[in-house]
């Protein structure tokens, strides 16, 4: 395994460049100097401590997926042969966290077209992650679909997500008219073993069942068995994204805010939100990363996004989480970001080696305004236009820095995943507030129980019912 060996690991290694972040290159007024990380030392510490006593515990289990799964990958592994041998199309029923890791990471790690390839360069079976309740969607797969050649796995954490119990519903019932008791072998279960509706569900037709441990939040399973099913399946080496994953907890580790990457993120957007940057712009220049923002973007949001503090005094926390895309999004979001309110700190991904090239080939010869272009590639123009983009920032006096990935791999893209959920954490600790629960989301699914008529939610239902009428007076 090339990831055991020392020189893979630091040729490998993720870093986080925050030069623009600093008083030197973005100005005085914006900046942060070294003075400011000595002032910050007590908060950096506290959250260092308490992210320390917390790993493992509660809601922090997911600090361990990289340790501690050696035979459920093993059991993944031997799965996602069973699966791969058998099926054309593998379809994933979730939402949230259930569904935007899998997506992420088949983005990243598997060919950008994989769906579209034909069979026989392909390999592995097609990937579908239903995360909506679109009717349209739902019929829309159903024509792409022949359910004797597909496997679906439903993910559901609480076991009781009204999209994703509909979607199985929905699913279970096709596969029973058409394959009768077969159904259930076309059928993954992955849950919580300990409460929901889904395993009873999962027991009570057989299904196979894959567990997400007790202290791993939705948004925190991308390395458990959520996401490393559907990783397994498409051909993602996924021990080499625990390694990366573990790789970079080591990093994570480091005491000195200035060598341990996570913490030290966590602490340039805290004090950025304290300064009024009210919004964390995620722009990979990649499309295979493109997904990273989505998933960043619900771990970021829903994590810090808090009403009180662990104090319960109100404080309204959080950063407003924007995916962006480079370099498409220089062509309709950069404008904003670099003349409008300074209310934002832009986070680049940059990839130093893609993983294939094409050359822009000789033409224009008598139009040196296009010309130019020609006998570089593609790879140089994405990047120059990122050195570009963080220039025309900087010199605007906008905070923002960049994550550069040397390669985009399976151990890369642990640490990416590994390295956000930790600058969560961190930060989620410095705001001192609960980053691991999402009372916000429970409010909506509740109301939906409650519209559906859902025992248990009369009191939500009447409540509802009690709310001011929409008046036609202010629909125009
Ligand atoms: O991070 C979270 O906990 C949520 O966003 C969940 O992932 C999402 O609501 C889906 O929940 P569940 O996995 O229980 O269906």
């Amino acid at each position: 395994m090339k990831y055991s060996e020392k020189t893979y690991r630091e040729n490998m290694r993720i870093k986080v460049d925050y030069n623009n972040m600093m008083k030197s290159f973005v100005g005085e007024k914006e900046g942060f100097s070294d003075e400011d990380f000595k002032d910050g030392a007590k908060i950096i510490q506290k959250a260092y401590k308490s992210v320390k006593e917390n790993r493992g515990k509660g809601m922090m289990g997911w600090t361990e997926l990289p340790y501690n799964q050696k035979e459920v990958v093993a059991d993944i592994i031997a799965e996602a042969k069973k699966i791969r041998e058998k099926f054309d199309n593998f379809v994933v029923l979730g939402i949230g966290g259930s569904a935007l890791g899998p997506i992420a990471a088949f983005q990243a790690l598997c060919h950008l077209r994989h769906n579209e390839l034909n069979k026989s360069r392909r390999k592995y079976p097609k990937l579908y992650v239903e995360d909506n309740v679109d009717p349209e969607r739902m019929n829309a797969l159903f024509d792409v679909l022949d359910l004797e050649k597909t496997m679906f796995n439903v993910i559901t954490k609480s076991g009781s997500t009204s999209e994703t119990m509909s979607q199985y519903l929905i699913i279970m019932d096709a596969l029973k008219k058409k394959m009768g008791e077969k159904a259930r072998e076309h059928m993954i279960a992955t849950t919580s073993a300990s409460k929901g509706n889904l395993i009873k569900i999962a027991k009570a037709e057989g299904l196979k069942t894959f567990y997400i441990p007790d202290g791993v939040g939705g948004r925190f399973s991308e390395l458990c068995p959520v996401g490393l099913l559907p990783a397994a399946v498409c051909g993602i080496d996924i021990k080499a994204m625990l390694a990366g994953a573990a790789y970079m907890d080591k990093l994570c580790k480091e005491k000195d805010v200035r060598k341990n990457p996570a913490l030290l993120s966590a602490f340039l957007e805290y004090r950025s939100m304290e300064r009024g940057k009210n919004v964390s712009v995620m722009m990979p220049y990649a499309d295979s990363l493109k997904y990273i923002a989505d998933w960043y973007c619900q771990l970021w949001g829903e994590s810090l996004g808090k009403a009180e503090d662990l104090e319960g005094n109100k404080v309204y926390a959080g950063q407003t989480p924007v995916k962006a895309l480079g370099v498409t999004d220089q062509h309709s979001q950069i404008q904003l970001y670099r003349e409008g309110p300074f209310d934002k700190v832009i986070t680049f991904i940059g990839v130093e080696r893609y993983r294939n090239d094409v050359v822009i080939n000789e033409g224009c010869k008598d139009i040196p305004d296009v010309n130019f272009l020609c006998g570089h590639t593609m790879g140089e123009l994405i990047t120059a236009e990122r050195k570009a983009t963080e220039y025309a920032l900087t010199t605007a006096n906008r905070l923002n820095y960049t994550v550069l990935l040397p390669e985009v791999n399976e151990f890369t893209i642990g640490q990416l995943l590994y390295m956000f959920e930790m600058e969560t954490a961190y930060c989620g600790a410095m705001l001192n507030i609960d980053t691991f629960n999402q009372p916000g989301v429970e409010g909506g699914k509740n109301a939906t129980y409650a519209l559906f008529g859902r025992k248990g939610y009369e009191k939500t239902k009447e409540e509802m019912d009690k709310a001011p009428k929409k008046v036609d007076k202010y629909i125009c």
